[in-house]
């Protein structure tokens, strides 16, 4: 069953066609690539289906339910988490505070009782601590916890934005670049972090120029270009398919 489907989704900027009539679905639990040169549409693609922004035409649903129009904390809630193709860190707060954050939308205790500091708030931040530091332990952060987020080299702070993504308990991902900026070391552990998310029951999607990354977890790889669809398949095909090696791969990926 299709956890997220995007069914002819357009999004222009003036005259700029980012998204242009895109339609696909992402299964449930599967690991789902989309790729394509820069300024192809990728992440217009994550801020439509975020709420971020409203499509031009279109629509996205998840789960079943249309959730075109709805507003971004809405979204979250339904289970939906995405990380930044920019770090986007509370960088003077701790690496534990970071993830707390993440906990908090879908936690109850609104404004009200967070300002006045009343009991109910403080037993649900020690509930949110908790569960952040089990988000930092499955990432492998838990012995940073205490250190301030811009401490962090910037790896851990990649991987940072993961664990506050999955402190909101959601049913699916969306990692907006994370291995841009990582060595090959690094790569290969976000890799197998990626690969514990899924076993964890998520449907990931990931959007990524790391080729061997993509070709290594990747189900299936939806390639997009200008905004339109060129190829969608399993990571042998799209290596295969003559469009893709023309429009984005060149011709010297496929031997890799
Ligand atoms: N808020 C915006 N206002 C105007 N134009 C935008 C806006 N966001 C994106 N664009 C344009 O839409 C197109 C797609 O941009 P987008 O950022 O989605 O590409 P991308 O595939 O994520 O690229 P990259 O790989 O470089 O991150 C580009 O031409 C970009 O300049
Ligand atoms: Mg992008």
């Amino acid at each position: 069953m299709a956890i997220l489907e995007a069914v002819n989704l357009k999004k222009s900027f003036g005259g700029v066609v980012a998204v242009d009539n895109l339609s696909f679905s992402v299964e449930t639990g599967q690991i789902k690539s989309i790729i394509g040169p820069n300024g192809a549409g990728k992440t217009t693609v994550y801020n439509l289906i975020t709420g971020l922004l409203p499509p031009t035409s279109g629509l996205i649903r998840f789960n079943g339910q249309t959730i075109t129009g709805l507003k971004t904390h809405t979204i979250a809630s339904l289970g939906l988490a995405r990380t930044f193709q920019n770090v986007r860190l509370f960088e003077n707060m701790t690496v534990l505070e970071n993830v707390m954050v993440g906990c908090h939308q879908r936690m109850g205790s609104g404004l009200f009782s967070a300002i006045c500091r009343l009991p109910k708030f403080r037993r649900e931040e020690k509930q949110t601590a908790a569960v952040a530091l089990e988000k930092l332990a499955l990432v492998g952060l838990a012995d940073q916890s205490q250190r301030p987020a811009f401490s962090l080299p910037f790896a851990q702070q990649r991987t940072l934005e993961i664990a506050r993504a999955l402190a909101a308990e959601p049913r699916m991902i969306l990692l907006d670049e994370p291995a841009a900026g990582l060595n090959s070391h690094e790569t290969v552990q976000l890799g197998k972090l990626i690969l514990k998310i899924r076993q964890m029951g998520l449907t990931v999607l990931l959007v990524e120029h790391d080729m061997e990354l993509v070709m290594d977890i990747s189900e299936e790889i939806l390639v997009i270009n200008y905004g339109k669809k060129i190829a969608e398949g399993k990571p042998a095909e799209i290596q295969d398919n003559q469009e893709v090696i023309k429009a984005y791969l060149g011709e010297d990926f496929k031997g890799r």
